[in-house]
């Protein structure tokens, strides 16, 4: 596996590869790898003759409270496990190729109006961070295509809105959230829990899968979820939100909508967890 530090390697990597015929993916992340990032990798495989993965812990979309100083750095390990899934090329910027600036001057993008709802609303900035830092990763990796989990739902629709507006001539792919045996969605922060948090976690899921199947069935939406967020709170959680939303544009949800997505962010202790499900609502 090639390693690359600046961007004007990387980018060169890629064009010659895209000079000789290859199609190239791109798989950005923030490392501390697991098999959830892994099974993006493979995705990209399948979609590309050339894998390029990046890790980064970008600065501007954590909020002054938030983990970036304890958000686990594993380059070593990463490696090892993104070499042995395949992929020929990963991307280390320090931060001041990223932001040759510096973090705090940067040119930033907005996505209004949907970087500003749900867990936008919940952590200011944070979603104008990850858009901001995904146009910087795909002009220093200008691949074909490139692979985000769908286990970031916001975040993946939000990405989708920059490329299309912005004109960008990347194809999006998304892949599935991986989960443990339980159907706890994996993520980086599940290593944060405590073990009668860890037992708990795995509540989000189920109560997704029930409020997406008491509005398929035609309950009030408004009962499901306050019932909903009623009981994630008795067990313990405290909720930010737990909704049902359009599932492009995450608009409230309306009568007449077929494509819905139940999304849920919690706290269990220190640790925010989030969720989500797709569901679709067939004619009867
Ligand atoms: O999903 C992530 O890991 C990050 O938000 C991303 C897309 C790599 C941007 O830093």
């Amino acid at each position: 596996m090639i390693k690359c530090e600046q961007p004007s390697e990387i980018r060169s990597l890629v064009r010659r590869w895209q000079l000789d015929g290859l199609r190239v993916a791109f798989v950005p992340t923030m490392g501390n790898l697991h098999a959830g990032h892994f099974s993006l990798v493979e995705l990209a495989r399948r979609h590309a003759d050339r894998v390029v993965t990046s890790v980064f812990v970008n600065p501007t979309q954590f909020g002054p409270n938030e983990d970036f100083a304890r958000y686990p750095r594993t380059i070593e390990r990463d490696a090892v496990g993104l070499e042995a899934v395949g992929s020929d090329a990963m991307f280390v910027p320090e931060p001041h190729a990223l932001y040759p600036m510096g973090a705090a001057n940067a040119v930033r993008v907005e996505v209004p109006p949907i970087d500003r709802i749900l867990c936008g609303a919940h952590r200011p900035g944070h979603f104008s961070g990850v858009a901001t830092v995904v146009l910087r990763l795909l002009h220093c990796v200008p691949a074909d295509c490139a692979v985000f989990g769908s286990k970031d739902y916001q975040q993946l629709q939000i990405i989708r809105r920059l490329v299309q507006d912005l004109l960008m001539p990347v194809e999006l792919i998304a892949g599935a959230t991986c989960r443990e045996p339980d159907g706890l969605a994996m993520s980086s922060r599940n290593q944060y829990l405590l073990p009668d948090e860890r037992e708990l976690a795995p509540l989000l899921f189920a109560k997704l899968r029930s409020v997406a199947s008491a509005v398929q069935m035609g309950q009030p939406v408004g009962a499901v979820l306050s019932n909903a967020q009623a009981e994630l709170t008795r067990v313990g959680f405290s909720v930010d939100y737990i909704e049902v939303r359009e599932a492009e544009t995450l608009a409230d949800w309306y009568p007449d909508a077929r494509r819905g997505v139940a999304l849920v962010a919690a706290r269990i202790g220190n640790t925010r967890l989030i969720d989500n499900l797709e569901f679709v609502l067939t004619e009867d």
